[in-house]
């Protein structure tokens, strides 16, 4: 599982909370974050460094744990490894399905939203609703420095959502792994509104790509969880430990 930082730790939690055996490598690839005001191409590099690493590492599926890599890289990415991958796309079909205004604003990183994969999705599912994009500008780098929940990163989400929250949008979509941390916060500053989160989606759907595979670990086997993190571990540790995580069963290396 990858990502530029603590974004895919959304993912992370999620499905060790239905596959509690797997064993999981999480790569952080910190010293290359944010990867969203990043050009494709660079984004592409990365993720193909990245998952070459975790292919090395025995990996038996890959989730691209981040929205702007998987818009980057993920059709590429299939065609090169020979291992089942699984990548994340904003939520347009259950935000379209919730919403009741027929507003809804997605919030995500301008790689993600410049994507191909995103203007697929708009066009499949997001018609009769009408979608805005909002470049989630800092919103990452927020998390990624352990600010969630504090008044600066209130501020930027009011900032960022009010107009369209004002303007009639009743659903977000949080088309960005970072910003499930941050969903404490718009709750508190926009009660009204409906949050689409697609991070338990996806563990869902990598549970179900293992089964199809006949990929699953034995019933009997212990979870574990292995981190890399590309640039300064103890920081990333200590976000982490921020976030929630457990630090402890983590053995972070290189
Ligand atoms: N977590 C990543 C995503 O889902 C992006 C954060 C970044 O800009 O690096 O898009």
């Amino acid at each position: 599982m990858f990502d530029s930082g603590v974004g895919g730790l959304s993912v992370l939690r999620a499905f060790r909370e239905i596959a509690p055996n797997e064993r999981v490598i999480y790569f952080a690839d910190t010293a290359y974050f944010p990867y969203g005001p990043r050009p494709a191409p660079e984004v592409r590099k990365r993720a193909f460094a990245v998952v070459q690493r975790l292919v090395q590492a025995g990996a038996k599926l890959i989730v691209v744990a981040c929205n702007t890599a998987s818009a980057a890289a993920l059709p590429d990415l299939r065609e090169a490894f020979g291992i089942p991958f699984v990548g994340m796309v904003p939520g347009v079909k259950p935000a379209a399905l919730r919403s009741r205004s027929g507003r809804v604003a997605i919030l995500a990183t301008p790689g993600t939203l410049d994507g191909e994969l995103f203007a697929r999705v708009v066009d499949d599912f997001g018609r009769g609703t009408r979608i805005s994009t909002i470049a989630g500008s800092g919103l990452a780098e927020l998390v990624e420095s352990g600010e969630a929940g504090t008044p600066r990163a209130r501020q930027a989400l009011r900032a960022l959502l009010g107009p369209e929250v004002q303007a009639g949008a009743d659903t977000v979509v949080l088309g960005c792994t970072h910003y499930t941390f941050l969903q404490d916060d718009i709750r508190a500053e926009f009660p009204q509104l409906s949050v689409v989160d697609t991070s338990e989606a996806v563990a869902r759907r990598a549970v179900q790509v293992l089964d199809e595979g006949g990929l699953r670990a034995p019933p009997d086997q212990e979870g574990e969880l292995d981190l890399i993190v590309s640039g300064e571990r103890a920081r990333f540790r200590a976000i982490m430990a921020r976030l929630g995580f457990e630090p402890a069963p983590v053995e972070a290396r290189q």
